[in-house]
């Protein structure tokens, strides 16, 4: 029987579940120029407002990963582990985690994104490093992986190209903020890029696309059930996205905060999150086979230099220049302007999602996909939520070219409540496995 598109958004329309064959037609004929824009965007507006269940969420996902490249990873010796955050604020995690798995024997195999809006992109930052290489051929990919364990690039053009065509059309359609398509892009994509563990980080709080705890645990839940349907090893973790992840946000500033961690000398929060997901994949590549034995060698290698030796192999496989991180302060821009507590108390809030717009403004993020952003600017902050300050002590130091200075230090100060009451955060909030 001739399938007909109008039929279909009349069915979701009126709130009833698609079939398998329903949604490939509608993603083929999309990503094949065959449905018309408008078709697809009250498609999109039916779907927010009807939504979809897991088994549709899943046959899009498989629909979407279909359309274009699949990974085929399967040359590379043992387990391949992945991660994803779903986005926020000061996450310099993959920088570290990539290198310390791959220091205790996990093959790393990573496609990453660039930043847009106030979430910074992992490609971004590793351009800060001068040298570096973020396109690398399929071949020379894998043929890294396999020498050194690890390798970090952007992602191919040709890996589910019906969801780069969607999320677009969703970006001004205003259907973006919708679970079962965020986990059927999120999972298009991490199904396409050939691993076989994944631990996805599901952000919740200001900084993050989950605002709740509830619509956060909908959107792993979904998720992990989407990769397990494909055959994956799923684990999602819930971790708070209050305030920014660490202390630096930027580019360049994130790629020495990484360095930093990587030699033992890093935030206890931005650590906790990497230990936390790395132990999950140690344990699913099948080297570590109790949760906090995995947890403790993962600290030793970031105290010992092993986790610090391959993030430097790393960078020198894909071009890089070693003799750039000897001092990464180097990377930064030397104008800075310092930020000062107007009164004495704790901190009690660090709004992540204005810390966020605060560098995009500097500079450091993109508004549209077109932007170019300064690598060497953004802010360090100096106190955490829970911290005491007295008035006139350096809350913040911004890294500066010419843009944008007076709105980031209006953000920043309104970002940062002080009152009476000292504050404690829970960080890791949920495992779903
Ligand atoms: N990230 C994605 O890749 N897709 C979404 O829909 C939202 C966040």
């Amino acid at each position: 029987m001739n399938m007909h598109m109008i039929d279909i958004i009349a069915k979701k329309r009126d709130g009833n579940a698609l079939t398998q064959q329903e949604i490939d037609f509608v993603i083929k004929n999309y990503t094949q120029g065959l449905i018309p824009d408008y078709q697809m965007s009250a498609f999109l507006m039916a779907v927010y407002f009807n939504q979809m269940n897991d088994e549709e969420s899943t046959y899009l996902a498989l629909a979407m990963r279909d359309s274009g490249d699949v990974i085929d990873l399967s040359s590379i010796e043992g387990v391949k582990v992945d991660k994803h955050s779903t986005g926020g604020v000061g996450d310099k995690v993959t920088l570290i985690l990539g290198p310390l798995l791959a220091s205790l024997g996990v093959k790393f195999a990573k496609m990453s994104g660039r930043g847009l809006g106030h979430t910074g992109g992992t490609i971004d930052k590793l351009e800060s490093i001068p040298g570096y290489k973020v396109e690398l051929p399929v071949k020379k990919f894998i043929k890294q992986v396999q020498d050194i364990g690890i390798a970090i690039v952007g992602q191919s053009g040709d890996v589910a190209p019906a969801d780069k065509k969607l999320y677009a059309l969703r970006d001004v359609t205003a259907t973006v903020d919708v679970i079962p398509l965020i986990a059927s892009s999120i999972m298009s994509k991490k199904l396409a890029s050939g691993a076989d563990a994944i631990v996805l980080d599901v952000k919740v709080g200001h900084g993050a696309f989950m605002k709740t705890e509830e619509d956060a645990i909908k959107l792993a839940e979904l998720m992990v059930s989407i990769g397990r349907l494909a055959g994956k090893q799923m684990t999602a973790i819930l971790t708070g996205m209050d305030e920014p992840l660490g202390h630096k946000i930027g580019n360049a500033l994130e790629v020495y905060e990484a360095i930093e961690t990587l030699n033992g000398q890093g935030p206890k929060d931005l650590v906790a999150v990497t230990v936390e997901i790395g132990a999950h994949l140690l344990l699913d590549a099948g080297i570590e086979s109790d949760f906090e034995t995995a947890k403790i060698r993962l600290h030793e290698a970031l105290q010992n230099g092993t986790a610090y030796q391959k993030f430097l192999d790393l960078v020198e496989a894909q071009g890089g220049n070693l003799n750039a991180l000897d001092d990464p302060s180097k990377l930064l821009s030397k104008k800075t302007v310092s930020i000062l507590a107007e009164k004495e108390g704790y901190i009690t809030d660090i709004n992540a999602l204005d810390i966020g717009k605060a560098a995009m403004r500097l500079g450091a993020g993109r508004e549209t996909k077109e932007d170019l952003v300064l690598l060497d600017v953004g802010l360090d902050l100096h106190l955490k939520i829970g911290s005491y300050v007295k008035k006139g002590d350096k809350l913040a130091t911004l890294y500066v070219r010419d843009k944008g200075i007076e709105e980031a230090k209006k953000l920043i100060l309104s970002a940062i409540q002080i009152g009476n009451e000292q504050k404690h955060l829970e960080l890791i909030r949920k495992t779903i496995k």
